[in-house]
């Protein structure tokens, strides 16, 4: 598996090295990094990198930009596809991906810290690519493609649950022009990702910009889905208090049994040291709220959308000018210190790195799988949101229990008997 030339670490005292070139060699190094975990995507590469499945197809992709996303796509490359990407999030793009795909041939439209009208024409440009196969992170590109109703996609993958809502609304208003299969659902999507990878570079993104202890501070996350649930199951196993807050009376229940104090907002936001919203809903803190916390809050957002916290109340606010720490921004509320992370955007992607690799092997493998599979099937598919294909999700599976070493048990004949047909009664 070869990148376009080796990484040569940067040493020459004599010659004059450009921004890029630097962040090209640092782009080499996280691929590298990055592929070295990513296992079940290398698998499927090499199983179709010598017929090339994929040579009759243009890919666009709406996906933060990162060295695991830069494993994908040069595993679609090798797959033969031509492919462009746009990023999910104006504030997430790694700079040294965005050159080493660019060096790879891939067209990257995209550049670190864009406004949220280069964003949308970065989108635009993904579109004017005219892409057969497109694959989304919060249905931005989706929804563009809808408006546009642009002819040459055939179908198309979405990565997030926030997006998937989206194309559930499309769907019901009988509008989805294309089939697309909800990655998010995957077992093997869901269940580690959104849990373990994202309950994980949430810490990273808070000691990264903070590097406060967590051990002893309160904290209140919003929202017990699988995000919520891993964020508080990695805040407890470092010391922390937490406090979940639910709308859902059975995701309510069951954080109770974890063993979690479950309250309303409301009744706990003089008591929180840092509230995390983890819901995918709008207004969850709003402004009636901030002036009941206590002074020296820290707030941030794992939603896809900036629309938890309501930043636009906080911008309208005087803000004190001087930035303690990257990312982080403190604003005065009738006296208080209240302090916003990474703009209440995706703080993991943000202030952190991202998922860790491992479970990003999960979810990409699905994402691959899913494009394979619609470039075969897509005569037989209708406009519609599909499930990722059960042999798909067991397959991710195998596949990243053979990649940890781990071998499991078969049932026997006797026991697939007694379970299917139950012989015994
Ligand atoms: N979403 C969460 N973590 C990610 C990562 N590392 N790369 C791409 N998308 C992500």
């Amino acid at each position: 598996m070869e990148i376009r030339s080796q990484y040569s670490i940067i040493k020459s005292k004599d010659k004059k090295y450009t921004n890029s070139t630097i962040l090209l060699e640092k782009g080499k190094l996280s691929y590298e990094w990055a592929l070295n975990t990513m296992k079940i995507i290398s698998k499927i590469r090499e199983k179709y990198e010598r017929s090339k499945p994929l040579s009759s197809f243009n890919l666009g992709f709406c996906l933060h930009i990162t060295k695991e996303t830069s494993v994908l796509l040069m595993a679609a490359k090798a797959l033969g596809a031509n492919i462009s990407i746009c990023s999910a999030n104006p504030l997430s793009i790694q700079e040294d991906v965005v050159e080493f795909l660019k060096y790879n041939e891939i067209n990257v439209f995209a550049t670190k810290n864009q406004t949220k009208k280069e964003f949308f024409n970065n989108i635009i440009k993904v579109i004017n690519t005219n892409p057969n196969i497109i694959t989304d992170d919060g249905a931005e590109l989706h929804s563009i493609a809808h408006n546009r109703k642009i002819k040459s996609i055939i179908g198309g993958t979405e990565e997030t649950t926030s997006g998937i809502l989206r194309i559930l609304s499309l769907q019901s208003n009988n509008k989805l022009n294309y089939a697309i299969i909800g990655v998010n659902e995957a077992k093997t999507k869901h269940l580690f990702d959104n849990r373990y990878g994202t309950g994980q570079s949430i810490i990273d993104g808070l000691l990264r910009t903070l590097g406060i202890l967590i051990a002893g501070k309160h904290f209140v996350v919003s929202g017990y889905g699988w995000v919520g649930k891993g964020v508080s199951s990695s805040l407890r196993g470092l010391g922390a208090k937490v406090t979940i807050t639910e709308v859902d009376p059975i995701k309510a229940l069951e954080a109770h049994l974890d063993g979690f104090n479950v309250q309303r907002l409301k009744d706990v936001l003089p008591n929180g040291d840092c509230f995390i919203t983890c819901t995918g809903q709008r207004d969850v803190i709003s402004k009636k709220d901030f002036s009941l916390m206590k002074n020296g809050v820290f707030l941030a957002n794992a939603g896809h959308f900036d629309v938890e916290i309501d930043i636009h109340y906080l911008q309208s606010q005087d803000k004190f000018p001087k930035q303690m720490r990257p990312h982080l921004e403190c604003y005065n509320i009738n006296g208080k210190k209240i302090h916003l992370i990474a703009k209440g955007r995706v703080i993991n992607l943000i202030a952190g790195e991202g998922n860790a690799s491992e479970v990003m092997d999960l979810s990409f493998a699905n994402q691959l799988l899913s494009i394979l599979y619609i470039a075969e099937n897509y005569k037989n598919l209708k406009k519609k949101l599909y499930e990722v294909p059960k042999e798909i999700d067991d397959q991710v599976a195998q596949l990243a229990l053979s990649a940890f070493g781990i071998k499991i048990d078969k049932l026997s004949q006797r026991q697939i008997d007694y379970y299917y047909n139950n012989s015994s009664l």
